[in-house]
């Protein structure tokens, strides 16, 4: 058996807290997805310190921003929505830029020859990797991890494990551009759009920049306090990827044509965003 070593404190642990947000979901009678690899990481980390830590940031959670579960259930939905319609029209080849404990290679529905790629820090790889094989669950596709960080060059060890820029790509960056400078996430963009062929989509989260200012201090508190930081946020993301060539459709993450009946309080305050490459700007289509 391999040995499970728990992510450290910091941006990793906010995995765990997503991931635990997400089995939240999973109980519900109604739920909008159910995640078997999150039920697997409560387990294995049963009797880890940083588990607690991770329940108590849950439980301040729920006194300063009652919406968290809610959005998190949200967007995961969207998101797996978009990304079986992207692979329901032909794409094979998926991307997730910082997985970290997402569930999605073990419980999509997926088509045989998908294969999927989820960039990550070393540590929380290994951790991965570790966690699905402890687990005894099946994965729903050809899923291999790639140890990088993305504030790096990530796309060289991307291609050395087998990624193809001559097929077209999901992309999905879900969870991470806050937690990275405005620079980093120009960088992530303008390297996605580098290795994306034509066809390719684009999944994307960000915050809303009222969240780096007095409104968002609650929830930015229980950030912290897992050792994390929202470096940035903005509310022109139909222009930035635009720019770089996304034509993009942008929700609020408590639009109600998303929410699936569910109700988002307005906090935390995200947009969600899917974009098609059409390579009227930013850099040339492979
Ligand atoms: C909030 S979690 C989101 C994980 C996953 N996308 C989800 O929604 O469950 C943020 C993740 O970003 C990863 N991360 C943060 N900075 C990173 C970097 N520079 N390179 C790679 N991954 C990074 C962390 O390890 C962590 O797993």
């Amino acid at each position: 058996m391999v040995e499970l070593k728990t992510p450290s404190v910091g941006v990793g642990q906010t995995a765990l807290f997503v991931a635990w947000m997400r089995q939240l979901e999973s109980d519900r009678p109604d739920a909008l997805f159910r995640d078997p690899l999150a039920a697997a990481m409560l387990s294995a980390l049963a009797e880890d310190p940083v588990l607690a830590d991770v329940a108590e940031v849950i439980k301040q959670t729920h006194t300063s921003a009652r919406g968290f579960p809610t959005y998190f259930a949200v967007r995961t939905r969207f998101f797996d929505d978009e990304v079986l319609s992207a692979v329901q029209r032909g794409i094979r080849q998926v991307v997730t830029l910082a997985a970290g404990v997402d569930g999605r290679t073990v419980r999509l529905d997926l088509p045989a020859g998908t294969r999927w790629f989820e960039v990550e820090l070393p540590e929380m790889t290994a951790f991965k990797e570790a966690l699905i094989e402890q687990s005894g669950l099946t994965l729903a596709c050809e899923r291999r991890g790639v140890a990088a960080d993305l504030r790096e060059d990530w796309q060289s060890p991307l291609r050395a494990a087998g990624f193809d820029p001559s097929q077209p790509t999901v992309w999905l960056v879900e969870g991470l551009l806050m937690y990275l400078t405005d620079a980093a996430g120009d960088a992530i963009l303008a390297g996605l759009t580098e290795l994306s062929a034509p066809g390719s989509q684009l999944m994307l989260e960000h915050l809303k920049a009222a969240m780096l200012e007095e409104e968002g201090r609650p929830v930015r508190e229980r950030v912290e306090e897992q050792g994390a930081s929202w470096l940035s946020a903005r509310d022109d993301l139909k222009t930035w990827v635009g720019g770089h060539g996304w034509q993009a459709e942008v929700y609020a993450g408590d639009d109600p044509r998303i929410g699936h009946g569910r109700t988002v309080a307005p906090l935390p305050a995200c947009w969600l965003a899917t974009g098609t490459l059409t390579g009227s700007a930013g850099s040339p289509m492979v």
